[in-house]
C-alpha cells in the first residue's frame, strides 16, 4: 500500500517533534482521528504529564488527551530512536531570536539531526515551525540528504505553517485552513492528505518557500498594523483625541478596514519575533525591510510609554513613580492565557522598578515568575486593592478580573487595554 493510501486509511504512524502550543494540539487531533501518534519532546516532565493524560496546554482539554492515551493512539517519548518507526514526521519546535535579533535555528537543527539519524525510504517529513523563507530547501533538505537518501526520490519533504491562536475558542487547530508547500507535487499531496484528515481545509501552494513566506506575511501584517496603531495612539494623545473612539468609529466601515488596537507592546512567541526572521533573510539579499524595523521600534517603545503615562497619572495626584507602590493586573502576553513569552508586562515592570517603584501583580494564569533577578508571586486583586496601591496598571485584560471592584477601590488606574471602556472617572487614565 502506498503512503498516500495509508494516510487516507489512517493506517500509519505519525511522529510529532515538539509537544508545545503547536505540536500538542495537532498530535491530539491526529490521534483522535485514528492515526497512531508518537509525540517526541526533549522535556521529560512534559512527556510524563502527557502520558498520564494531563494536559498543560489550556486549548487541549485533559479529557481529549486522556482519551487518546487510553485508546493507545497517542504516546509521548523522549526517545528519538522511535522516529525510525514513523511514516510521517512533523517538526514543531521553537524558533526564537538570538539576542542579536538573528534567527536561532538550533532547535530546528537539533530536531532535523534526530530525524536524519532515523530517516528511511518512503517517509514524509514536514516542518511546521515558523521560520525564514528558504529554510526547508536550504537547511532541512541538505541535512536530510547527508544520509545519502534524496528528497523527492527517497523521501518526501514539505513545509506547512501553523496558525493556531491560543485561547481563541472559535478557531482551534482543526478549524483553521492549513497552507502546505512541498518540495514537489507528491510531497505536497501527501502533506495535504495528512493535515487534511484533521483540518477543515488545506491550501496547497507551489513551493516550500511560498508556504514559509505566507506565514511571515501573516505575522508581519499584524506587527506592522499594531505598530501603526500604536503610533496613532501616541499621536492622538499629543493631539488630545481619544484613539479608542477613533478606532471604533473607523471600524464601522464594512470593507477595506480592519481594526487593530494599541497596547503596552507586542508579546508571545510569534508576532514580536517572526518578522525579524524575514528581515534577517531579506538583508542577505541586500534588502532592508523598513516596515518591519519601524514597527519593531514603535512596538518596542510601548512599555516605556506606558511607564511615562503612569508617571503622568501619578503626577496628577502629586506623586512620583519613585517610591510608589504599583500593582499590575495581568502579566501574560495576552488575554486569558498563561504564556509569558516576550510579555510586554515584563518590560513595564522592569522600567517601573528601575525608576524606584515597588511592584506587585495579579494574574489568575501566572502564579509566579522571575524577572531581573527577582521572583514575583501573584497576589489576589482583593489583597492588592486592600493594600491601597498608588496606581494599578491593566497590562493584560483577562476576562476573570473584576473591573467593577477595581474601579471602585483603586485610587488611580492606567488602562493600557481599554478594559474599562464602560467606566468613567477622574482616576481612570487610558493609554
Ligand atoms: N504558540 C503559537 O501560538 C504559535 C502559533 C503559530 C506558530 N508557532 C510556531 O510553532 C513553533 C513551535 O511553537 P510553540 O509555541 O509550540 O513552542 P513551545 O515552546 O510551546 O513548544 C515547543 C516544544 O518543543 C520542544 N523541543 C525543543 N527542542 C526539541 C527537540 N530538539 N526535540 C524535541 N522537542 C523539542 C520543547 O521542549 C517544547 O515542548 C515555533 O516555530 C512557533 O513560532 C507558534
Amino acid at each position: 500500500m502506498s503512503l498516500l493510501e495509508r494516510i487516507q486509511k489512517k493506517d500509519c504512524n505519525v511522529g510529532i517533534i515538539g509537544l508545545g502550543y503547536v505540536g500538542l494540539p495537532l498530535a491530539v487531533e491526529l490521534a483522535a482521528a485514528g492515526f497512531h501518534v508518537v509525540g517526541f519532546d526533549v522535556d521529560a516532565w512534559k512527556v510524563g504529564e502527557l502520558n498520564a493524560g494531563r494536559s498543560y496546554i489550556p486549548d487541549v482539554p485533559a479529557a481529549d488527551l486522556a482519551r487518546v492515551v487510553a485508546s493507545g493512539h497517542f504516546a509521548a517519548t523522549t526517545d528519538m530512536s522511535a522516529l525510525a518507526e514513523m511514516d510521517c514526521i512533523d517538526i514543531a519546535v521553537p524558533t526564537p531570536l538570538r539576542k542579536t535579533k538573528d534567527p536561532d535555528m538550533s532547535y530546528i537543527v537539533q530536531a532535523v539531526e534526530a530525524v536524519k539519524q532515523h530517516l528511511h525510504k518512503g517517509q514524509l517529513v514536514s516542518l511546521e515551525s515558523t521560520t525564514y523563507p528558504g529554510t526547508t530547501d536550504e537547511l532541512v533538505k541538505p541535512m536530510l540528504e547527508e544520509t545519502g537518501l534524496k528528497a523527492g526520490q527517497d523521501f518526501y519533504l514539505a513545509f506547512s505553517p501553523e496558525r493556531v491562536d491560543p485561547a481563541n475558542p472559535q478557531y482551534l487547530t482543526k478549524d483553521i485552513p492549513k497552507v502546505v508547500g512541498g518540495i514537489d507535487k507528491a510531497s505536497t499531496e501527501l502533506a495535504c492528505a495528512l493535515y487534511g484528515a484533521v483540518v477543515t481545509k488545506t491550501v496547497p501552494v507551489s513551493s516550500t518557500v511560498v508556504a514559509e513566506m505566507a506565514k511571515l506575511l501573516e505575522n508581519t501584517f499584524r506587527s506592522v498594523n499594531i505598530g501603526m496603531v500604536n503610533e496613532l495612539a501616541l499621536m492622538c494623545h499629543r493631539m488630545g483625541i481619544d484613539v479608542w473612539e477613533v478606532i471604533d468609529a473607523a471600524g464601522t466601515k464594512p470593507f477595506g478596514f480592519m481594526p487593530f488596537y494599541p497596547g503596552p507592546g507586542l508579546g508571545g512567541h510569534c508576532i514580536p519575533i517572526d518578522p525579524f526572521y524575514l528581515s534577517w533573510k531579506a538583508r542577505q539579499s541586500g534588502f532592508e525591510a523598513r516596515f518591519i524595523e519601524l514597527a519593531g521600534q514603535v512596538n518596542g517603545s510601548m512599555p516605556e510609554w506606558v511607564v511615562t503615562r503612569v508617571s503622568d497619572a501619578l503626577n496628577t495626584v502629586k506623586k512620583a513613580v519613585n517610591g510608589s507602590r504599583i500593582h499590575v493586573y495581568g502579566v501574560a502576553y495576552k488575554r486569558n492565557v498563561g504564556d509569558m513569552r516576550e510579555s510586554p508586562a515584563l518590560d513595564v515592570i522592569e522600567h517601573l522598578i528601575r525608576r524606584g517603584a515597588t511592584v506587585t501583580y495579579s494574574d489568575p494564569y501566572v502564579p509566579s515568575f522571575k524577572a531581573g533577578g527577582h521572583t514575583f508571586n501573584a497576589i489576589s486583586p482583593a489583597e492588592a486593592l486592600a493594600a491601597r496601591p498608588d496606581c494599578v496598571i491593566i497590562t493584560t485584560d483577562h476576562g476573570a478580573f473584576d473591573y467593577n471592584e477595581l474601579v471602585q477601590k483603586a485610587a488611580l488606574i492606567m488602562d493600557t487595554r481599554n478594559a474599562l471602556r464602560t467606566f468613567a472617572g477622574q482616576h481612570i487614565h487610558r493609554l
